[in-house]
């Protein structure tokens, strides 16, 4: 069998979030199943200049208005790529998501490429079952799939965060090259609008999303508007929880860690700590209870609840440090607060993958308090290395951790704390929980070496992937 992985980011080359370490660690792990997956991503500098470029596969005059454009072929590590090459489109600053003017029309053009190698195939003849598309970004695939002629690969869209939809003027749609006839509620229409991924997931064969918990809340209060079609669908829907990639979040392993360590080994942890208060410039204080973040700054992630309980945690003797950026008002929110508790709060305004690797490893309690969490992945990074999540009990975050009650504590299964609602009061209750706990060293340690025990690894979900594809029906061409 042979899959097309189509996104728009890609671990360590292009990523502003998990999106990006799924599509550099997913494909991998299918691959070791025995699957010829590759991947499409559009040729961003950061890529083009940083992987191996072996030839073209295909080359167009002009693509969807944005001038000449080719696919290349190359090689990352243990993977093979095609690259969109349209230096207009792809070939300059501002992030994978700037330049709104042309965001339609760019991300059409990777959706028609990779239906493009779905029909017809690269120069050497290869052409893959199953165009594999991930997000808004790529939800115009399966329309290219259907409206066009030709072979008709089979089609699987993936939701990482239905919140961002790609909605757009449904004047545009000559400027996307598809027939007028596209525009219907059966096709690419939504609202009046042209929506690309509510056309993904009305077209695709199979849809899939990032836990089985996220899986149901679309179909229900979390659907953004498209919880009714999800409901029809939901034969097709699956809901496959995300992994974490071992090869690069693993405290034995990680070289941005100033001491590695392990389950056997938990006291070489206890480096990390006063190295990382002195980077970000709290206290040096080896029993102060340490609170932190890593995330983006968006309304859904819910650090405003973390916001209002700033006070509350200092006043409590903990640190708290924050790594974010987003949202400017939330910024500015965050660098008000440390600057009200030097010392004890500390705040990181800036992308910075090495930081994140060694917040986990320093940190006691990390917060994710997130108003809909599809999946993610830093609650994993947490427990892999010995950090407890504090999470709200939503989409993957409620499938993944494990809250401390008596019953829990006294099983062994406990991995974190958890809260239900979302408001700073719900949250402040969940830090006392983590509060008390903290007190009692030896049922913390318990919880932590449960978390580090799990096996978060890609293997039981590229094996669910395989699953899912098995399930689509051969088709006729
Ligand atoms: P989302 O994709 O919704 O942002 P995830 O938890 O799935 O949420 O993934 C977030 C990823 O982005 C993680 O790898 C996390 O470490 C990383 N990340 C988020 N913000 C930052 C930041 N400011 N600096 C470094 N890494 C970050
Ligand atoms: C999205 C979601 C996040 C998920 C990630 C990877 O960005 O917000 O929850 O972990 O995609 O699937």
């Amino acid at each position: 069998m042979s899959v097309l992985f189509v996104g728009s980011e890609l671990f360590p080359y292009v990523k502003t979030g998990g999106l990006g370490d799924v599509m550099a660690a997913l494909p991998r792990a299918i691959r070791a199943q025995g699957v010829d997956v590759r991947l499409l991503v559009p040729a961003y500098p950061s890529i083009h200049s940083a992987v191996d470029i072996l030839g073209e596969a295909a080359s167009f005059p002009d693509l969807m208005g944005g001038g000449p454009a080719r696919i290349l072929r190359a090689e990352a590590p243990g993977l093979p790529l095609y690259l969109l090459d349209q230096p207009t489109f792809f070939d300059r600053p501002g992030g994978p998501y700037g330049h709104p003017e042309d965001l339609a029309t760019r991300f059409a053009a990777l959706a028609w490429a990779a239906a493009h190698l779905g029909r017809v195939g690269d120069v050497d003849g290869w052409r893959p079952d199953v165009l594999h598309g991930h997000d808004w970004q790529t939800g115009l695939m399966p329309a290219y799939v259907a409206y066009g002629d030709g072979p008709r690969p089979a089609t699987v869209m993936t939701i990482h965060n239905i919140a961002f939809q790609g909605r757009f003027q449904a004047s545009i749609l000559g400027d996307l090259w598809l027939p007028r006839h596209a525009l219907t509620p059966e096709g690419v229409e939504f609202h009046g609008d042209i929506c690309f991924l509510k056309a993904g997931l009305k077209l695709a064969d199979r849809l899939t999303t990032v836990s089985p918990t996220y899986a149901q809340e679309i179909q229900h209060a979390g659907g953004h508007g498209l919880e009714g079609l999800l409901a029809h669908r939901k034969e097709s829907l699956y809901g496959i929880i995300n992994g974490i990639d071992k090869a690069v979040w693993n405290p034995a392993k990680d070289p941005n860690l100033v001491s590695r360590y392990d389950l056997k080994h938990p006291g070489r942890r206890l480096p990390n700590r006063p190295d990382f208060q002195r980077r970000m410039g709290l206290h040096e204080d080896p029993n102060a209870p340490l609170f932190a973040a890593v995330s983006r700054l968006d309304p859904l992630k819910g650090l405003d609840l973390v916001l209002d309980n700033v006070d509350h945690l200092v006043s409590s003797g903990a640190q708290l440090a924050v790594l974010g950026t987003g949202d400017p008002h939330a910024e500015g929110a965050f660098l008000q607060a440390a600057q009200r508790h030097p010392g004890r709060v500390a705040v990181f305004i800036g992308y910075d993958e090495a930081l994140a690797h060694r917040v986990f490893s320093a940190a006691d309690v990390f917060l994710v308090p997130s108003r809909q969490e599809p999946c993610g992945l830093t609650q994993l990074y947490a427990q892999a290395y010995g950090v407890l999540p504090l999470v709200r009990r939503t989409g993957g975050l409620a499938d993944t951790v494990v809250g401390v009650s008596p019953e829990t504590l006294a099983d062994g299964t406990a991995t974190g704390f958890t809260f239900d609602t979302a408001n700073g009061l719900a949250l402040g209750d969940a830090i006392n929980r983590a509060l008390a706990l903290f007190r009692d060293p030896p049922a913390w340690r318990r919880v932590q070496r449960r978390g580090m025990a799990r096996d978060f690894g890609w293997e039981g979900p590229a094996r669910a992937y395989l699953d899912m594809y098995g399930t689509i029906p051969a088709k006729g061409v």
